[in-house]
């Protein structure tokens, strides 16, 4: 069973000279309790296709289909959860009352209990009364997630989940997808950083400037290369060198 089902998707931002197409018609399904990994680099499109997919930015053309639904509705809204690029917290509350902030808007019974639960679960149980300003980037990172499962969602999308993390940092975060996995959980995580993917993905999508270059898991994907990176590093080349692209600021 699908859980995502994306057809002939369109993003164009702006109108006239200013116009500029950054998801060109993909298509492309996940399927229920997977992992599936959008990689691309920088620029190539994925935060504009997330914030479609959880129903924040609406597709110039084309459908989304999230849990047999469109992402604007309620239903599918509740068993979606999202980890935003860079979230932005508010930096006076604790870890704790900012989780509480958003059990609260989530209408979640059982508020704390559920918080503590989600505290553990990403092993920030105890930091939970310092103040977000305190907190290192894996702690932010952690507590993006936190606030992303706050629901129990049955789909989570989470855009960079390893950015900026040290090898342990990322180690930590990969650990705790793995574990969401195991619970059943279906997730779409957005990332450029190709080691960590091939060990969590079961899939990958690769996209550079707006446009779907492979789906395939990633061992398929690295066949007859050294590793998955240089498989992506290959593979964009090509494509930019046949379209006439330049491929500097890779
Ligand atoms: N709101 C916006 N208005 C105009 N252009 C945008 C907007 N958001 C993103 N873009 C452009 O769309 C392209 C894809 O961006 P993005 O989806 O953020 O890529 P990625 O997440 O893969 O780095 C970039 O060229 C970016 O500058
Ligand atoms: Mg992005």
């Amino acid at each position: 069973m699908n859980d995502i089902i994306i057809s002939n998707l369109s993003k164009t931002y702006g109108t006239g000279k200013k116009k500029a197409h950054v998801v060109k018609n993909i298509s492309l399904t996940v399927e229920k309790g997977s992992v599936f990994g959008f990689i691309g680099p920088n620029g190539a499109g994925k935060t504009s296709t997330i914030k479609m997919l959880v129903g924040l930015s609406r597709p110039t053309s084309g459908t989304i289909t999230v849990k047999g639904g469109s992402p604007d509705d309620l239903n599918v809204k509740q068993v979606l959860g999202f980890m935003p690029e860079s979230p932005l917290f508010y930096q006076y509350l604790t870890g704790n009352e900012f989780l509480d902030f958003i059990a609260t808007l989530f209408k979640i019974k059982n508020k704390e209990e559920r918080i503590k639960h989600v505290l553990e679960e990403v092993n920030l149980l105890h930091a939970k009364d310092k103040r977000i300003r305190a907190y290192s980037k894996g702690m932010l990172q952690r507590l993006g997630l936190a606030q992303a499962i706050i629901n129990d969602p049955e789909i989570l999308f989470l855009d960079e989940p390893l950015d900026g993390l040290d090898p342990l940092g990322r180690a930590e975060v990969k650990k705790i997808i793995l574990a969401l996995k195991k619970r059943g959980k279906t997730i779409f995580i957005n990332t450029h950083i190709l080691g960590d993917v091939a060990e969590i993905c079961d899939k990958v999508g690769v996209i550079d400037n707006g446009e779907i270059l492979a789906v395939e898991s990633p061992s398929k994907l690295s066949h007859g290369h050294h590793d998955l990176e240089s498989a992506f590093v290959a593979m964009i080349h090509k494509v930019r060198k046949e379209k006439g692209y330049h491929t500097t600021g890779l």
